[in-house]
This record gives structure tokens, sequence and C-alpha cells, in this order.
């Protein structure tokens, strides 16, 4: 009798469990030691991204088993049901189609109908934006006293935000300086006014940029510039449909806000908000860098999508990723993960994979609603190495907890200027080989030589130079980050958290955590107001209201 699949599963996760207790005393730096050939043996390369990652607390036969859990996980069939429109969101009943938005037209999808007709149904809507675009930029489409559009606004939140804000941070170089872009997001009314003072009326466009069209902040906030530019066109309702345009799946909901239907661009429930750049989602991309830059990122994405399907598990990139983070996470329990983007243009990249990673797979219940019996998502943090270098790389390398780190390198820069490139370069390996590394109290007595230390005073100012070391990180280097490679990065990072969810068998797809404090909230927002009952909330809660209430009357 064969053995039934969670059996398979419980014992890939139990020779894991074995070999990381065997493996616990031994240092990166003995396992570089023992195989000569360990940093071109843990690497790999795809779409233009080589990933290095013998720096990493594993050794080959980690790599041969945790290859073997992603098996005994039937990574494959996931994989293959998702390319083909099948309901992997089980919660939800829906499909997670995202690589539908940028598969070429004209080529097969694999799998069922769905797969088959949504890119033509995508290029439908790109073929919309795309003369949208044309129009906005090339001072067609005007405002309502006929001045051509110069600042945008994108009004949303969540995957309506951080993707498509952080893309148009990293193209900035391709922008041609036509529009300015701006992001709003917090239902903090600073965010939205600071960004209405730098805009003309007369040439600001709103996009309101929201799946369901229900979420309140957006709502609010794109109530407000509504109001801002009816004010502003003498309190002329017409003046809406000459400024604000709307990116959802719910398109009822944006003509009861006033958009009308054409100036709406759609996408579909099988797109996931934190996977929706690539749909009507990118619309500010497309304004800001263009229409060319957009199609080139999301060949990019497509071209990752070919390799997570096509190439070797212990070749693949998403997988490789993807099984270095649940060895560091579920097996050496490391509780955060640290994002640490070398290129000034990925400054957002860690906010964006925060949502990313912690929204999808950031669970305590797998897909058959039961306990995890191990925590899944790490913490995932980070920002500009180079910045971060000054600030909390202290804890990486003398904290006791240890931190797993992607590094992140442009071998050349997108904008240039003499001595900058190799300045950043050093910095940036020199920190993955100090991490590795560490500095024992031998080193760091030897450091202190000619210092005119010695004795009691030498061993204590020796022993707050030492560094652990042994602390892992990746490297991911490309050439230059230009729309295709950041494509394929941002996709790389999408199927990794897909491939992590298979492991852990959870559902990255819904994200039912957010509704607890969004339905709260509804109910405090009365009492703020000094109407409502108390009653239905804690004792804290209702103090801090009275609090509040007392400090709004100047009490
Ligand atoms: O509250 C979480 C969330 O639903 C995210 O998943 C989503 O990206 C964000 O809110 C914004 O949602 P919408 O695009 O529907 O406004």
């Amino acid at each position: 009798m064969s053995a039934s699949p969670a059996s398979v599963r419980a014992s890939a996760w139990a020779a894991l469990e074995r070999h990381a207790r065997e493996l616990a005393a031994t240092r990166i730096a003995a396992l570089f030691e023992d195989a000569p050939e360990r940093a071109r043996d843990m690497s790999a390369s795809a779409c233009g991204l080589y990933l290095d990652y013998s720096k990493q607390r594993m050794s080959a036969r980690t790599r041969e088993l945790l290859l073997a859990l992603a098996e005994a996980c039937a990574l494959a069939t996931w994989r293959e049901r998702m390319f083909a429109g099948e309901a992997v969101n089980g919660t939800e009943d829906r499909a997670a189609l995202h690589v539908a938005l940028r598969w070429p037209p004209g080529q097969p999808m694999p799998g069922s109908t769905l797969a088959r007709s949504a890119p033509q149904e995508v290029e439908q809507v790109l073929a919309r934006i795309a003369a949208f675009c044309d129009a906005v930029r090339g001072a067609r489409w005007t405002g309502f006293t006929g001045e051509p559009v110069r600042d945008v606004v994108n009004i949303g939140i969540g995957g309506s935000d951080l993707g498509p804000a952080m893309v148009c941070r990293a193209l900035q170089a391709w922008s041609d300086g036509r529009l300015r872009c701006h992001f709003v997001s917090n239902v903090d009314s600073t965010d939205l006014a600071s960004v209405l003072a730098a805009c003309d009326p007369r040439s600001t466009l709103f996009i309101v940029a929201s799946k369901t069209f229900s979420t309140e902040e957006t709502l609010l906030n794109a109530r407000s510039a509504r109001a801002w530019l009816v004010a502003a066109a003498g309190g002329d309702e017409a003046a809406v449909q000459r400024h604000f345009v709307a990116v959802s799946s719910a398109l009822e909901r944006c003509a009861a806000f006033g958009i009308p239907a054409p100036n709406v661009f759609g996408f579909w429930d099988w797109v996931g908000g934190r996977y929706s750049l690539w749909s009507a989602i990118g619309l500010s991309i497309a304004l800001f860098a263009g229409m060319d830059a957009f199609r080139a990122l999301q060949r990019g994405a497509h071209a990752m999508d070919r390799h997570f399907l096509e190439a070797p598990a212990a070749m693949n990139l998403p997988v490789l990723l993807a099984l270095i983070g649940v060895w560091n996470r579920s097996l050496l329990d490391c509780p955060t993960h640290a994002v640490l983007p070398y290129d000034h243009a990925l400054a957002l990249l860690p906010a964006y994979l925060q949502q990313l990673e912690m929204e999808s797979n950031g669970k305590g219940v797998d897909r058959a609603g039961a306990t995890l019996q191990r925590p899944a998502a790490p913490v995932l943090w980070g920002t500009l190495g180079n910045n971060g270098q000054h600030a909390f790389y202290q804890m990486m390398h003398q904290g006791l907890d240890s931190v797993p780190a992607d590094i992140i390198v442009p071998a050349a820069s997108q904008q240039p200027l003499p001595g900058h490139e190799d300045a950043l370069v050093a910095n940036a390996l020199a920190q993955a080989e100090a991490f590795m590394r560490g500095r024992s109290l031998d080193e760091a007595r030897a450091s202190l030589a000619g210092s005119g230390l010695d004795g009691d005073a030498l061993e204590r100012a020796a022993r707050h130079r030492v560094m652990p070391g042994n602390r892992a990180s990746s490297v991911l280097l490309y050439r230059r980050l230009t729309p295709e490679v950041l494509g394929s990065l941002i996709a790389l990072y999408e199927h990794k958290v897909f491939v992590q969810a298979v492991c852990w068998d959870i559902n990255p797809f819904d994200q039912f955590g957010v509704e607890l404090g969004k339905e709260l909230a509804k109910s405090l927002r009365p009492l703020l107001e000094g109407r409502g009952e108390a009653g239905a909330h804690d004792a804290s809660t209702r103090e801090l209201v009275a609090r509040v209430l007392a400090l709004r009357a100047g009490q």
C-alpha cells in the first residue's frame, strides 16, 4: 500500500528536522572548505538574474532534502493548477491567474477555458490603456479648462498602491518628465492634502484604484479629491469626468461613484490585489514610464513565469529562493527575513514585499483549516542596504538573533556617476562576506594591536568587537535595473511566495486576517462623532475614545 500524501509530507519534514540538528554546529565557512565548487554549485541564473545562495547555512544535502519536500508537497501539480486557472484560492473558490496578465495573447496558455481566454481579455484592456496613455501623454486628453495633464494622482491602498508606487519609483529613469506621478494611500488627510498642495486642479488626473471599490481609505480620499476638483471648477460636477478615471473589478460601484464607464479600466476577480500591478492597476506605471516600459515589465515577468514552469527544480530561481526561506524559517527558526536592495531604484521593494509575503503567507491554519505545526511567513523587513548599514546592520552583525537576508545588487547603476558604482558593489559584497565571516576574539585582539590597550582593558575592548558571523545571506545580482529585469524580479518573488505556500500547505491568496480590524473601525466611527453605544468595545478602547474626544475638545 502506498503512503498517503500527508505521511509523505510528514516524512520529508522529519528528514529535514533530523538534518537541521546534524548541521547545527557546522559553520558556513567550513562548508566552503569541504566543497571547493560551492560558490558555483550553490548558484543559479535566469532572466538576467544571478542568485548566489552559497552563503546560506545549508549544504548540498540540505538542498536535496528541501527539493524532496517540494516534491512531497506536490509542487509541480499545484503550479500546473495555478497556471491552468483552477480555483487554487480554495477559501474563495477563485483562480489566481496573475500569470495570464503577462501572457502573450497570441501564444497558447496551458489549461482551462479561463486560462485560454484570459490573455485575450487582458489584451483588450491593455489596448484601451495604451490609447488612454497616448491621449494623456500626447496632451489630447485635457482638463476642464483645456489644460493638458501634468500631475497624475493614484488613490489606492495595499495592492492598489504598493505595486505601482514601487515600480514607478524603480522606473523613474524611464520617465520622459511629461507627467509627475503621486500616490495617496493613507486615510490621514496629510497624505492627500500635501499632494494636492503640489498640484493644479486644472491639470491633475486622479486614478481611483481599488479592486473592490469598497475600501474605506480609498473612497474617502477619492471623495475629498473630488470635492477639491469640483470646488476648483466652480461647482461644475461635469469636470469630474475630465479628471477622474477608475481601475476596478467592481464596475457598478465605479458608476455609483460617478465615474462613467469609458473612464473605467476593469480587471477580474482572478487577479489578487497584491498580484495586480500587471493589470489595469498598473495604469499609473504606463502613464509615468510609458506603455513601452510597461510592456517590457510584463515581458520580464513572463520570462520568469516560463522559467518557473519549465526549469528543473534544482535550477529554478523561485523554487530555490522559496526553499531557502522555508529552511531559514521552519528549520533554523529565524523569525524575520531582511530584504536589502543596494539599488536605489528599489527603495520601495521591501514595503511591496511585506504585503506580498506577509499578506499571502501570514496564516495560522493549513488549507484544510487545521492549525499549522510550525509558523509560516517570517516578518519581512528591510530598506536600502547602503542606508541600513549605517542604521540597523549593527544588530544584524552582533545581535543574538540571526537574520537571513536577500542582498540585491546591480552591477551597474541606472544613473551612473564616476566612482559610485564600485563603492556600491563593494559595500554590498563586503556586507555579505562580513555576515558570514564574522570576527573572532583573536582577530578582534589583533585589530587592537597598537591601540595601547593591554590586560583586562584589551580583553574587554576585544569582546565588544567580536562578531559571531555565520549569518546567512543570498545575493541577487543583475547587470542594471531595466523594466524587463524588474518584471522578472517581481515575478520571482511572486512565485517564491507560491512555492512557500505549497510547502507550508496554506492558501496564499486570501486575507481574512485584515477583516476584523475593518469591522471594529466601522463601529468606532460613530463613537468618535459622539454617537452610538460604546458597550461593545473593551474598557481600554472606550477609555482611549474618551481621551481622543477630550483632546479634541481641548481639555
Ligand atoms: O485590506 C487588505 C486589502 O484587501 C488588500 O488585500 C488589497 O490589496 C487592499 O486591501 C486594497 O483593496 P482594494 O484594491 O479592493 O481597494
